[in-house]
């Protein structure tokens, strides 16, 4: 996976990736991810760094911050950033900038990463694990576009004043424009790579940024006449989405809502271990995730969920890396395993983490067309 900077493999100038193991699982899924990474760059040819970093409770553990400066910097300069997972029992008695999620929303503002992506595709094999009706669910093949950068987790003023009966709390919900447009078409562009519908979330009928929101994103439709857009409130579309998820295609959301209306999502495909992210901005850079959090109770013990990391790592490669052939066989992969009952305990399997990144990356080489005991 490795050669002398800036050489060239497969066209692609050799990539520095930053990876942020983070807390719980965190460094169980992401190493099994990185092995997956490695087989397919490997086989391919294509340049790869990697440059680990503290993030989240292991970063106040020995600097004392969750986000500490190097580790911002390097996250800045990089190509694509992976993470892991942040927090713990350990750090859930801190407050403020001090908690572990403070230090994750200051990595997503300083990248400016403003869309993160959230797709959520039942896997036939699983259409029966799930607390749904099969039939309900069965063919959904959606993505979230959630807000990630602004709203209410970045609105000011908030903060709590005074005290006993009259202390107040306030947090903000702010939305420029030019916040709403970028996320938009973002959303808009995805849906034309689709099936071409967007479906457009606020709460127009209460919220007066949730008026803007609409305003803004109608305004846009114009300019991408090929997809057709709607709008809805955010509580009926919470019950459309367990009631018909596979009409639905591409949703943008504010970020609060978007957080929400994801992990509902995920009930979807069945665990929410099987869910990636990527976090883009302006440019090529991204950050990417798996939606689900450090799972302290699973950590060290070898039996977390890969999948939703490993499929982050497909993410990666097809946005920031353009090697959207890695991506495809990464994915095709993922599909073929679940088939054929790679599964970990949380969707009723007994594969190891590990037995799960061997068995895609194996996998993966032979969609690569690679047949080599290479993987194994
Ligand atoms: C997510 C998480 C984070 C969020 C937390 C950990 C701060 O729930 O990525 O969805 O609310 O954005
Ligand atoms: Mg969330």
């Amino acid at each position: 996976m490795d050669a002398g900077p800036g050489t060239r493999g497969s066209g692609l100038v050799k990539a520095n990736v930053v990876v942020l193991p983070g807390d719980g699982v965190g460094p169980e899924v992401v190493n099994a991810a990185l092995s997956v990474l490695a087989t397919v760059c490997d086989a391919a040819d294509a340049r790869v760094s990697i440059d680990v970093h503290l993030i989240g409770g292991r970063a106040i553990d020995e600097f004392g911050m969750p986000l500490p400066e190097e580790t911002l910097e390097a996250c800045k300069a990089a190509d694509a950033i992976l993470l892991g997972a942040v927090g713990g029992p350990a750090w859930d008695h801190l407050r403020g900038e001090q908690r572990c999620e403070a230090g994750l929303l200051r990595l997503r503002r300083e990248l400016d990463v403003f869309a993160n992506l959230r797709p959520v595709k039942v896997h036939p094999h699983l259409a029966d694990r799930t607390t749904l009706r099969t039939e309900v669910i069965r063919g959904t093949d959606l993505v979230i576009v959630r807000e990630l950068t602004g709203g209410a987790y970045f609105g000011q003023p908030r903060g709590r004043t005074g005290s006993g009966p009259d202390e107040i709390a306030r947090d903000s919900i702010v939305y420029s424009a030019s916040e709403i447009e970028r996320v938009a078409r973002v959303a808009f562009k995805l849906a034309q790579s689709r099936r071409g519908e967007l479906i457009s979330i606020d709460k127009a009928n209460v919220l007066i940024t949730s008026q803007l929101w609409r305003e803004v994103v109608s305004g846009l439709a114009a300019d991408y006449p090929d997809v057709t857009l709607t709008h809805e409130l955010v509580d009926s579309f919470a019950m459309r989405l367990v009631r018909e998820p596979a009409t639905v295609d591409v949703v943008v959301a504010e970020n609060l809502f978007g957080d929400i209306l994801s992990d509902e999502a995920a009930v979807l495909a069945g665990s929410l271990g099987l869910l990636p992210s990527a976090s883009l901005g302006a440019t090529d850079q991204g950050l990417y995730e798996p939606i689900h959090g450090s799972a302290p109770s699973l950590a060290g013990r070898g039996i977390a969920n890969p999948y939703g990391t490993i499929l982050s790592v497909a993410m990666l490669l097809r946005h920031s890396l353009h090697r959207s052939d890695l991506a495809a066989a990464i994915e095709s992969a993922v599909d073929v395993c679940i088939t054929e009952d790679v599964l970990t305990s949380d969707l009723g399997g007994t594969a190891s983490t590990d037995a799960v990144a061997g068995a895609v990356a194996r996998e993966a080489l032979r969609h690569l067309g690679v047949h080599s005991g290479a993987a194994s």
